[in-house]
């Protein structure tokens, strides 16, 4: 494919609105044509304030038009699994909003449907582009820290509007859904493997959702991963590794927009190193990747099977919060 990689957005959500849709319009070779919304009216308003050519009023319109090579999902989480899979059949490469699905199983089924439509798909979880955690990565992995022996992420914010979708149980909200993701993903990603077994309490929200969640995760070895989400207390999105020699922090680990960034390696209080990370849009390297892997054919850095990971560690932690905090098995991903 010489030409852009014509682009169709999937709802007139916040995130295309803020971040996506600016990002694809910075890509080289991309471009943003149509944009479709269950309101007519809602669309062409979105499309004339983004400077988008065509909009539709209804998601189904967007997946017949040919002249659309890929689509980026920004629905609700509950809408995911079945527009990828629609867009998937229309021939459409497919760029979906984290998380990926409901469980494990979803994500599967997302896979095998991309494979089988010779499309590619990837979880738009644009954290993991950003070059701190490459940095971090390399810097764990590499031994700056001795022997990690224990994690800690956290993600929270607060949210004051009731009818917001990450407060509605039909819509598949939750603090663990919605931003608990980053950090189970995460601490996966640093330990560089599955965790055997999770433990999570959570306090619930009158509609049903979890409005907080604390967990662990263990890893063989005897490698720990705790993390906090919220959807009720003040903006807080951090990573820490400790490990024998030292202990690596992140202090803006997943939404540090384009302000530069900092990795900080302690030994103690007074000794250590702080590691200036130029600031750049996590969102535009996301989508270059996406770009990219659609062009070549190359499979994406982190597909719906790593997903499909990432949501059986999130069912196990709900499935120990729903029962008393019971320690539970993470099952094979
Ligand atoms: N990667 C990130 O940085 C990031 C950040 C925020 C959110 N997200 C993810 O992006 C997705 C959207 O989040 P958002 O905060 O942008 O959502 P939002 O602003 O509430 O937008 C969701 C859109 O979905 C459409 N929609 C379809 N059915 C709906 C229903 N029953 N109720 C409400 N909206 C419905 C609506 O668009 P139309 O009415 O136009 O069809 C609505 O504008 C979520 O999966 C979330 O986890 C990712």
């Amino acid at each position: 494919m010489t030409k852009s990689i014509r682009w169709g957005i999937l709802s007139t959500a916040n995130i295309a609105r803020a971040a996506v849709i600016p990002a694809i319009q910075a890509a080289a070779g991309n471009e943003v044509v149509a944009v479709a919304s269950r309101d007519a009216e809602r669309a062409a308003a979105f499309a004339t304030r983004l400077d988008i050519p065509r909009s539709y009023g209804s998601y189904e319109a967007l997946l017949d038009d040919a002249e659309i090579d890929a689509i980026y999902i920004a629905l609700p989480n509950s809408l995911h699994f079945a527009w990828t899979v629609a867009a998937a059949a229309a021939g459409k490469h497919v760029l979906c909003e984290k998380p990926l699905a409901l469980d494990a199983a979803q994500c599967h089924e997302m896979a095998d449907a991309a494979e089988e439509c010779g499309v590619t798909l990837m979880e738009a979880f644009m954290y993991r582009f950003h070059p701190q955690i490459t940095a971090a990565l390399d810097l764990v992995r590499n031994g700056a820290i001795g022997d990690m022996q224990h994690m800690h992420a956290a993600f929270t914010f607060r949210i004051t509007n009731p009818a917001n979708i990450r407060l509605q149980a039909d819509l598949a909200g939750g603090s663990l859904m919605d931003v608990g993701c980053y950090c189970v993903n995460a601490l996966r990603t640093f330990a560089g493997r599955e965790p055997v077994e999770v433990q999570a309490s959570a306090r619930w929200h009158a509609n049903g959702v979890d409005e907080r969640m604390t967990g662990t995760l263990w890893f063989d070895d005897g490698v720990t991963g705790q993390f906090d989400s919220a959807l009720s207390l003040a903006r807080r999105e951090t990573f820490l590794a400790a490990g024998t020699d030292a202990t690596l922090e992140i202090p803006r680990a997943y939404l540090p927009g384009t302000d530069d960034t900092t990795v900080r390696v302690r030994q103690n209080y007074r000794d250590g190193r702080d590691l200036a990370i130029p600031g750049v849009d996590e969102y535009r390297l996301m989508v270059e990747h996406f770009a990219h892997c659609v062009r070549t054919g190359a499979t994406p850095r982190y597909g719906p099977r790593e997903a499909a990971c990432n949501m059986a560690a999130i069912e196990a932690l709900y499935r120990s919060a729903r029962t008393q905090s019971s320690r539970v098995a993470v099952p094979t991903c």
